[in-house]
């Protein structure tokens, strides 16, 4: 079967499977190469070439980069075990063919339908497509090199008036080009638990990304899912709850595609950890082990939001799930999300994700970046030309492509691809400048709202005209260069304040330690590394706005960012120190805490009796270090406000804003506290172990992560999810629960509806309605976040589980009604037997309150 075939390939180039060994260590070098050059244009510049054939040399000799070729002896169905085991894996005892099967394969791979609101733009690709050549078609399924820095770019058909596309880095802002803004990361949208800001935003990055020609934003994320506390992407994403992070994906990529922008939804799916993300010498990428109700109800979750709303485009992802590529994996390319979620768009490969022809052809993958000439391109058509891959199935990969094109509207005066994204800022080029200024609150609410404050005691904050301020802390300043360099500069990547060598061992592949530092010690940080970094062409640092205010209020200042140990003015009214927790793509990160701006804070703290302890954290900070210490008066997790990042602070430190801003995920007592504190590593291969070459990540704890599994536990927090104070205080009443009366439900167990892009259509009927009173009982105006959980009656379930919140803005004294519908998902478990969500017969527990631990209104509902 060719079904079976192709899932049994799924590791070797199966455009040449019997000769896979030089054919394919020649293709991974060029594709290497290339990879390089199209993720930093510049390179192909005559200064940048130097420069390229260091980094290539690096990564060939270093091997860290994770493009190493797949190994030559990962031949067929030969039993390579004990051979291999005798050359350069001597500790692995099975090959490859020991995992076939354990991703069940689903073909053929469904056609794009054109339903629901995609018809039209489904029949004018069919109509484009339909007169292309098999050349043109197979063209548009590789990425090419272009005179822009777009990170990827789909060439033109000049002929039937098709442009290409330029696709660009990433879900928290355009990054590698000027006059764009740094927008909050993913973490801090989460923060904010704000659906309408999250949307503003979306409205305001879009169109940066619009005006400079970008076709395709790649973002938002929502893989990582924070399964592994120290993630190095994780802050990428929005929250380690798939409901926040399916609300906030659902209104970033509706907003950022109603500006004409495709999203491309990432990284598909179960991309969890940085450690072996990509195959690397004789070790293939860490295999993610999902069961199934795990998947749908953790992983998959966020996914099906961002696909009912429409997004265009998918990205698949470095891991391998069940031992099978992510790129590769028809299960959940063609199962999971061309077929239950009925998705319309096109998948694309993560940058060098591709690691086989045929295969991932058949399974579902529709565009390779960023070039098909290693493994489609040529061999495409030959692949099409003797059968091994139907034609239709190169043409549902035009038309996705095209089709989303064209729902997008981006055949109607868009921009042409990449017109603003210069290939060398050092040297001249045409100022597009993209930013808005009706952008500009959207920028500083994003940002004052994603700050969660966790501690604030004897009324340290607000700051009230003090007298005398100490600021302390390498986090308090802007690095002292944010410049692109026309090489690989840290500016391009927000890493400026971080370790440069170390961030090149990490991201770049170059030789030597990764996750070595927690911290960036030469500057504040407005997002974390990598390519999910924030550009900067107009940043505020704390240290900028403080200044200026201690100025305007006549207060002292004194400051220190070089010592771990300062002298502190025992006549200051406050301390502030700043710290940060720096996380990267290509790295996770060592730890949750470091010790010396532990040190740093306590050394402060013994000196100053109103110590203010400000993180910019790219993840999870833990604070038992000092939090009881009596003169830490005050805690903010100021997480990655972007570019209003200072002015955002202050206005919070000085009481002219509230905060509101609520944990995206638990803050631990200590490391062990978590389901998953790091990343699963491979095996000693010395050691003998069978799996020495294929690094395996078990998803045990199923469903059980962050809140889930502390609620499951018994275990107490130092701060819950949901958690977040504020300058004001607020009181939960009047719950109402209510099973919707409409006659035309349907309660049954399963589902019935036809599946549209996201699912059964009714998985989306609102079953439960629930409202409950807030009132501000506090002496100053603010917003607070009231969160919904509800307990569901089936075995394995967990506690609680977000399913609606609402911020609603309340004036002091007053009171709001806040209104949440309970969908048929929402109420409902996977059932891995029928392969449907199935609604629970029984008592519902329905909790609505501040946190996942301060829930004072309960009420329940039977089914
Ligand atoms: C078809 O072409 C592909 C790509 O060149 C090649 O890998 C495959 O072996 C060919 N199959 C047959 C049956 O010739
Ligand atoms: C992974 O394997 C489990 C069974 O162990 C199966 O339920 C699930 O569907 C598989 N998922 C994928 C993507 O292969
Ligand atoms: C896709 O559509 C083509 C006709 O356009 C048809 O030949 C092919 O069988 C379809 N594939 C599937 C998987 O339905
Ligand atoms: C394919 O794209 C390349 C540019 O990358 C172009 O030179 C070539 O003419 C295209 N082929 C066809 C058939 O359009
Ligand atoms: C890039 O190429 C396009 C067309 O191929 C051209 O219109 C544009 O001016 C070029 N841009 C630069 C900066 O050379
Ligand atoms: C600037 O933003 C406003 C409000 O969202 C919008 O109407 C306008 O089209 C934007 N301008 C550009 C050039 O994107
Ligand atoms: C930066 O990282 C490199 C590589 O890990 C290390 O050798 C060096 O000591 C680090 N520099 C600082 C200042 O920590
Ligand atoms: C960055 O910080 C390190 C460690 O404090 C210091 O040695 C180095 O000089 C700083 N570099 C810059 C550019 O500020
Ligand atoms: C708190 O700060 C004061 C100085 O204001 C200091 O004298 C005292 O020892 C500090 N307390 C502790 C527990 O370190
Ligand atoms: C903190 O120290 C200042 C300056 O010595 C003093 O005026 C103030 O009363 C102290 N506050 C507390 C709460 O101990
Ligand atoms: C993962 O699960 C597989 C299958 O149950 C088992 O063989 C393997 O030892 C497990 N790996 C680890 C690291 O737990």
């Amino acid at each position: 079967m060719a079904a079976e075939a192709a899932e049994k390939t799924t590791f070797i180039d199966n455009d040449n499977p019997s000769s896979a060994a030089p054919d394919t260590a020649a293709a991974t070098k060029q594709s290497q190469q290339s990879w390089i050059t199209q993720r930093f244009p510049f390179l192909r510049t005559k200064r940048g070439i130097a420069i390229t054939v260091a980094v290539i040399l690096v990564i060939i000799g270093g091997g860290l980069a994770g493009l190493a070729a797949l190994p030559k002896h990962r031949g067929g169905g030969a039993a390579a075990g004990e051979e291999d085991g005798a050359g350069d894996r001597p500790g692995a005892t099975i090959d490859d063919t020991y995992f076939y099967g354990q991703s069940p394969p689903v073909y053929p791979s469904p056609n794009m339908t054109g339903s629901g609101s995609w018809t039209e733009a489904f029949l004018k690709a069919k109509e484009l497509v339909g007169q292309m050549t098999l050349a043109e078609k197979v063209n548009l399924t590789g990425g090419v090199s272009s005179n822009t820095s777009c990170n990827g770019f789909l060439p033109a058909v000049p002929r039937l008036g098709f442009p290409g596309m330029c696709l660009s880095d990433a879900g928290n802002g355009l990054r590698g080009t000027d006059f764009v803004s740094s927008w909050p990361s993913g973490i801090h949208v989460g923060a904010s638990w704000n659906k309408a800001l999250a949307r503003r935003r979306g409205t305001g990055m879009g169109g940066e990304f619009r005006t400079k020609g970008v076709n395709v934003l790649l973002g938002p994320v929502v893989g990582p899912a924070g399964r592994v506390v120290l993630s190095g992407r994780n802050w990428e994403g929005f929250s380690s709850d798939p409901y926040l992070s399916g609300v906030l994906v659902s209104e970033t990529v509706s907003a950022v595609q109603a500006v004409g922008v495709i999203t491309s939804t990432k990284h598909y799916v179960a991309n969890e950890q940085e450690t072996n993300r990509m195959p690397s010498g004789d070790t293939e990428s860490v295999s993610s082990n999902i069961d199934d109700r795990t998947m749908h109800e953790l992983y998959l979750w966020a996914f099906q939001d961002a696909v009912r709303a429409g997004s265009g485009n998918i990205m698949c992802s470095y891991n391998r799930l069940n031992n099978s590529y992510g790129c590769a994996n028809s299960k959940a390319l063609n199962g999971l999300l061309k077929t239950e979620l009925g998705f319309q768009g096109w998948v694309v490969s993560d940058w060098g994700a591709q690691h086989a022809g045929v295969a991932t052809a058949l399974a579902g993958m529709d565009v390779v970046m960023p070039t098909g000439n290693a493994l489609w391109g040529s061999h495409l058509a030959d692949a099409v030309n003797n059968g091994s891959v139907p034609e239709s199935r190169l043409d549902d990969m035009v038309t996705r492509t095209i089709a989303s094109w064209y729902q997008m509207r981006q055949d109607q005066d868009f921009p042409r691809p990449g017109v603003g994204m210069a290939m060398d800022l050092t040297g001249p080029h045409e100022v597009i400048d993209a930013r808005n200024s009706s952008s500009r609150s959207t920028l500083f609410d994003g940002a004052v709202e994603g700050h969660v404050l966790v501690k604030n005691i004897r009324n340290a904050l607000p700051l009230q005209s003090p007298k005398m301020l100490s600021i302390f802390g390498y986090s308090a300043k802007n690095p002292d260069k944010t410049n692109p360099s026309g090489g690989l500069s840290p500016w391009l990547f927000g890493a400026d304040s971080f370790n440069w060598t170390e961030f090149g061992a990490g991201f770049l592949g170059w030789s030597g330690d990764v996750g070595k530092t927690a911290i960036a010690f030469n500057g504040t940080i407005y997002s974390g590394g990598g390519s999910g970094a924030t550009p900067k062409s107009t940043v505020i640092s704390p240290f900028d706005v403080l200044t200026q205010q201690a100025y305007d209020d006549g207060t002292a200042l004194f400051w220190d960012f070089e010592s771990g140990t300062p002298a502190v003015n025992p006549m200051s009214s406050a301390c502030l120190v700043f710290g940060n927790a720096y996380a990267t793509e290509g790295a996770d990160r060592p730890s949750l805490r470091d010790d010396y701006t532990d040190g740093l804070i306590k050394h402060v703290a013994d000196r100053c009796n109103n110590t203010v302890v400000i993180f910019h954290n790219a993840g999870i900070r833990l604070v038992d270090q000092f939090i009881d210490h009596p003169n830490v008066t005050a805690v903010m997790l100021a997480h990655l406000p972007g570019e209003a990042s200072g002015r955002a602070l202050v206005s919070l430190l000085y009481g002219r804003s509230n905060p509101s801003g609520k944990l995206p995920y638990t803050v631990a007592r200590n490391e062990s506290d978590y389901a998953v504190l790091g990343p699963d590593l491979p095996p000693e291969p010395e050691g003998g172990d069978m799996f020495g070459s294929f690094p395996q990540s078990n998803f045990t704890e199923g469903v059980f992560v962050d809140y889930r599994h502390f609620d499951a536990n018994n275990i107490t927090p130092r701060y819950p999810f949901g958690f977040g104070l504020s300058y004001t205080t607020f009181n939960y009443s009047n719950l109402s629960v209510q099973k919707a009366e409409d006659q035309s439900l349907n309660f049954d167990e399963y589902p019935t509806g036809a599946v549209v892009q996201g699912g059964q259509a009714d998985l989306w009927d609102v079953l439960v309605n629930v409202s409950a009173d807030v009132t501000n009982t506090g002496p100053v105006d603010g917003a607070e976040v009231a969160q919904l959980y509800v307990g569901i009656p089936a075995e394995g379930a967990p506690v609680r589980q977000l399913r609606g919140f609402e911020k609603p803005f309340l004036n002091s004294s007053s009171t709001q009604t806040v209104r949440f519908g309970l969908t048929r998902r929402d109420l409902s478990v996977w059932d891995v037997v029928v392969q449907r969500w199935r609604l629970v017969r029984g008592e519902y527990t329905i909790e609505v309150g501040g946190s996942s631990r301060d829930l004072p209104l309960v009420g329940r509902v039977t089914i």
